[in-house]
């Protein structure tokens, strides 16, 4: 087996001429040679998240490994890395056997139940006090891996425990699966090894593929879960390595001539052969009490990661006290699926409205009897469109299963049908707008219905709503019911007018005096240097969120560069497609947001990329990786303070690593930080820091 501990010092850059390649050796040695270096950045890049070589060599390396391998097709072989861009489509998905059953989990959801699990497990052991290993539990698709030799051999999902569908051609297209395991640490890859985790698909991934779905006439996903499956459980490659899965191990279920003494220890070990596991959230717990502490901060931040979890995962560390619980029929004794508290319920639907949104759209909204999901009071739900209402039969007055998932509108999933008495009234939408009363026009296939008035009065509200909130311009001081206000009095026409009106202006406003209108002002100010992914979020292109708002700053440094974009250029951008490419050109050609864009750059607006490389730069040079949780700062936001001052950060500890800033709730990385002799600083510690390299934080 290829150790890579003389790869990490090396810095691994093929030098391969095409030209010069004459004979089958001369290939074999190339094709080796670009094979062992391009797992060596994927490892950088999947797992380290620290690349070290740019996006152009790398496709270099990769298409003259593809060179090669067709001009010697015998020398293929499965484990290659050009074997992850999806191969030929199959007839069908084969079933496989599992080597041991994947089972399921015992679910709790009360405190009372945790601690009586542990009473148990602790009884049973005849121990005083137990170490739990706890993980998210991730709603994705289990999913188990066999690696023979180190190289992986078969996916197999779960199925009904014993046996389950094989796709190892699709699960071979995800980026983060190793085709061939690569030792980075002291200790070997087992000859054979059986290793389980769950394929899922980030939130913002899932909405943009559901929106280039949507474009191109294809099938939409009800969440991220259902797309991660459906993209690993069909037939075609292809399709899944389109698709923006990843993955998280969790269990070693066997690894040849390796005894782990306890699950941290066990998970520990897999970055180190390449496979990915959650450095961030997996937490070693020496007692019952941490273990709750850990479900609450899960809870709390639930909504803010990027992926959906929906609870968390409690096993007995210690392997040998898990052999001792054994198992029951279909769970192991020695593990729990603790899970969070529901975010569906039930209420009635009193009434339908309609809504108009910031690019005219008309959306009906029902109007509810007030019922509490997870701790908060949900009176509307959205019913997204007159197709869904057709699909899914709901009436005026029916029953209604509703959820409510982090910050995103409430919505409603079904009617319960056995439950109508017949008084309940279809509904439809109008044809005419409900703020300006204009025509309104709906698509063919009724999911989209709009106010064709450009200058309806509800279009420029939600727009400016948009503008100032928090991930646009972030103008706290201007709420919804002041930007209301604001229209009421005619004060504001088009959004550049923000930043045009009199401080005697502002104090017209319903509960703001000479003090809040100078709060307001300031924080204009401070808006005009707002970076270019912001600003290109908060004006609302159609089809441009949050994350390509960001990919679109990534390509252009400043607005005009955007501006005189062409659909063509746009489309060459990854993650870009042709709805989109053409909706920011139609945004950029129209002459009134040019003319608002252009007052507000007359206002002072940088529009711009931050030029951090003429800050200071102290902190050049400098690595740093953020771990548990901050009381000062998001993780985005400390992330750019350091950048802009010339550091780096990193998602995972590494021997380059110069501070790892550990929070309360930090784990493994701290551990691995300790190991590695990396300094950690807590956060006190870390603006003393700041302070002492002249940053301000
Ligand atoms: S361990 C014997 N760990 O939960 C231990 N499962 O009922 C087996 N799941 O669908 C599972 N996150 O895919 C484990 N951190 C985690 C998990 C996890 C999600 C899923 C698993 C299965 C279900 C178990």
């Amino acid at each position: 087996m290829s150790t890579s501990s003389n790869q990490e010092q090396n810095n691994y850059r093929p030098s391969v001429n095409l030209d010069h390649i004459q004979t089958r050796d001369e290939a074999e040695e190339a094709i080796e040679e670009l094979r062992q270096a391009l797992r060596f950045h994927n490892y950088k890049y999947y797992i380290e998240d620290d690349p070290v070589a740019s996006d152009t060599e790398y496709d270099e390396w990769m298409n003259q490994l593809q060179e090669l391998e067709s001009r010697y097709p015998e020398l293929l072989t499965p484990d290659s890395p050009s074997q992850q861009v999806g191969g030929e489509p199959q007839e069908e998905l084969g079933l496989a056997e599992h080597p041991i059953p994947m089972l399921s989990l015992q679910s709790i959801s009360e405190e009372e139940e945790a601690r009586h699990f542990d009473k148990t497990c602790r009884k049973e052991l005849g121990v005083d006090k137990l170490a739990y290993s706890c993980e998210p539990k991730y709603d994705g698709l289990a999913i188990e891996l066999i690696y023979n030799g180190g190289s992986l051999d078969q996916a197999i999902t779960r199925g009904d425990g014993e046996t389950g569908e094989e796709v190892t051609e699709n699960v071979k297209t995800i980026k983060e699966v190793p085709l061939r395991l690569i030792q980075h640490g002291d200790i070997p890859i087992p000859e054979r090894l059986v290793v389980r985790g769950e394929i899922y698909m980030r939130k913002d991934r899932f909405e943009e593929l559901n929106r280039r779905q949507a474009e191109s006439d294809l099938k939409t996903f009800a969440n991220p879960r259902n797309a991660a499956a459906g993209s690993i459980r069909q037939l075609d490659p292809k399709i899944a390595a389109s698709r923006p899965l990843q993955i998280f191990f969790y269990h070693v279920a066997l690894a040849d001539g390796i005894e782990f003494t306890n699950q941290t220890e066990a998970l520990l070990s897999l970055p180190a052969w390449g496979l990915k596991i959650n450095e961030d959230l997996n937490r070693k717990c020496n007692n019952i009490d941490e273990v709750i502490d850990q479900y609450n901060h899960l809870v709390d931040i639930r909504d803010e990661l990027p992926y959906e979890i929906d609870g968390m995962v409690c096993k007995v560390d210690n392997i040998s006290h898990q052999e001792q619980l054994g198992y029951r029929t279909n769970n192991p004794r020695w593990a729990v699926a603790y899970k969070f508290p529901a975010r569906q319920s039930t209420s009635t639907i009193r009434e339908i409205k309609v809504q108009v949104g910031r690019t005219g759209r008309l959306t009906p909204i029902a109007i509810l009897d007030p019922v509490n999901i997870g701790g908060v009071e949900v009176r509307r739900a959205s019913l997204h469109n007159q197709s869904e209402i057709d699909q899914k039969d709901i009436r005026i007055g029916d029953r209604v299963v509703v959820e409510r998932a982090g910050d995103v509108i409430p919505y409603v999933v079904k009617a319960i049908t056995e439950e109508r008495g017949g008084s309940e009234k279809t509904f439809k939408l109008p044809d005419s707008c409900p703020v300006c009363g204009s025509e309104v026009i709906m698509s063919e296939d009724k999911k989209q219905t709009h106010c064709t008035n450009k200058n309806c009065p509800a279009q420029l509200r939600e727009g400016v709503k948009h503008f100032v909130s928090i991930n646009g311009m972030d103008i706290e001081g201007l709420g919804a019911k002041r930007v209301e206000n604001l229209l009421d009095l005619e004060l504001l026409e088009r959004v550049s007018d923000l930043f045009y009106l009199k401080r005697e202006e502002w104090m017209r406003l319903e509960d703001v005096a000479e003090k809040s209108a100078d709060n307001i002002l300031a924080e204009l100010e401070v808006a005009k240097k707002q970076p270019l992914k912001r600003f290109l979020f908060a004006i609302g292109i159609p089809h441009v969120g949050q994350h390509l708002s960001r990919v679109l700053a990534e390509h252009f440094e400043t607005i005009d560069d955007l501006e005189q974009a062409r659909e063509e250029e746009l489309r060459q951008i990854h993650e870009i497609g042709p709805e989109v490419a053409r909706s920011v050109c139609l945004f950029f050609k129209n002459d009134q947001n040019l003319q608002d864009i252009e007052r507000m750059r007359k206002a002072g607006l940088t529009l711009e990329n931050p030029h951090y490389s003429e800050q200071p730069q102290p902190l050049a040079g400098l690595r740093f990786v953020f771990t548990g949780s901050l009381e000062n700062w998001s993780r985005n936001e400390i992330q750019e303070i350091v950048e802009k001052y010339g550091g780096r950060t990193t998602s995972s500890v590494s021997g380059q690593t110069d501070y790892l800033v550990a929070g309360p709730g930090a784990g493994s990385k701290l551990d691995q930080a300790n190991e590695l002799g990396v300094t950690v600083l807590d956060e006190d510690e870390f603006i003393q820091l700041m302070e002492e390299k002249g940053v301000a934080v």
